[in-house]
């Protein structure tokens, strides 16, 4: 890691959990360090592995890597907000699902779910790399449909940016760089989302 530009955060956990899952941020300034083509490899490999309903594997990745035109053309169908920062990326990612169930009409409800979980793996194998991943709902998917010639059964569901974690925040605006300089994160409380009974409000 470049330490010279190490941003520290704090994570309060209730409980004790892996580094791995504790130490891991989005953040919107990377290390100008590159990314290989075969760490990108490496990243997809985690989410290959990844459980699946039915072991669909319902997702489809296009990779770019900076100075390439597939990045370029990722990049272009960001929303201009991720557009502010995204291009600090050394990788951009566009990310869909098949939504229907290959030889049956149906829709694959779990699509969704499960290129959450490919993209859990990757994140937890990027952390082991010391590479930051940020991931973006904020992507024109209709226009990452055309761009990169998926069929109408597939859906472009997010993008996502890696790099070395380092970077310097000083190349961000003033409202994102405080943003990344904040040092707490936050979470929902347990007590809010999880119960051994009853739903609660
Ligand atoms: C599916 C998904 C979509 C997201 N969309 C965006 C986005 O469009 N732009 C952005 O700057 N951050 C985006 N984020 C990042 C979240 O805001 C971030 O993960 C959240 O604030 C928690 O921060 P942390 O990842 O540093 O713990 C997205 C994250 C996920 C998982």
């Amino acid at each position: 890691m470049d330490q010279s530009n190490t941003i520290e955060k704090e994570t309060p956990t209730e409980f004790s959990i892996h580094p791995l899952i504790k130490e891991r941020w989005s953040p919107r300034s990377f290390s100008e360090k590159t990314i290989s083509e075969k760490e990108v490899k490496t990243l997809l490999e985690a989410g290959r592995w990844a459980p699946s309903s039915n072991n669909l594997q319902p997702w489809t990745i296009i990779w770019g890597i900076k100075g390439t035109e597939t990045y370029d053309r990722i990049f272009n169908c960001l929303h201009k907000f991720n557009q502010g920062w995204a291009g600090n990326a050394q990788v951009l990612w566009a990310c869909a699902i098949r939504k229907d169930i290959p030889n049956n009409d149906k829709e694959n409800f779990h699509a969704l779910h499960d290129l959450g979980l490919f993209m859990s793996n990757v994140c937890t194998q990027a952390e082991s790399m010391d590479i930051a991943v940020h991931q973006m709902a904020g992507i024109d998917f209709k226009k990452a449909q055309n761009e990169f010639n998926f069929p109408d059964n597939y859906h472009v569901a997010t993008a996502a940016a890696f790099g070395y974690y380092g970077g310097n925040p000083d190349v961000l605006d003033d409202d994102l760089k405080e943003e990344e300089l904040k040092k707490e994160r936050s979470r929902k409380k347990q007590s809010e989302f999880a119960f051994n009974g009853n739903f609660k409000k």
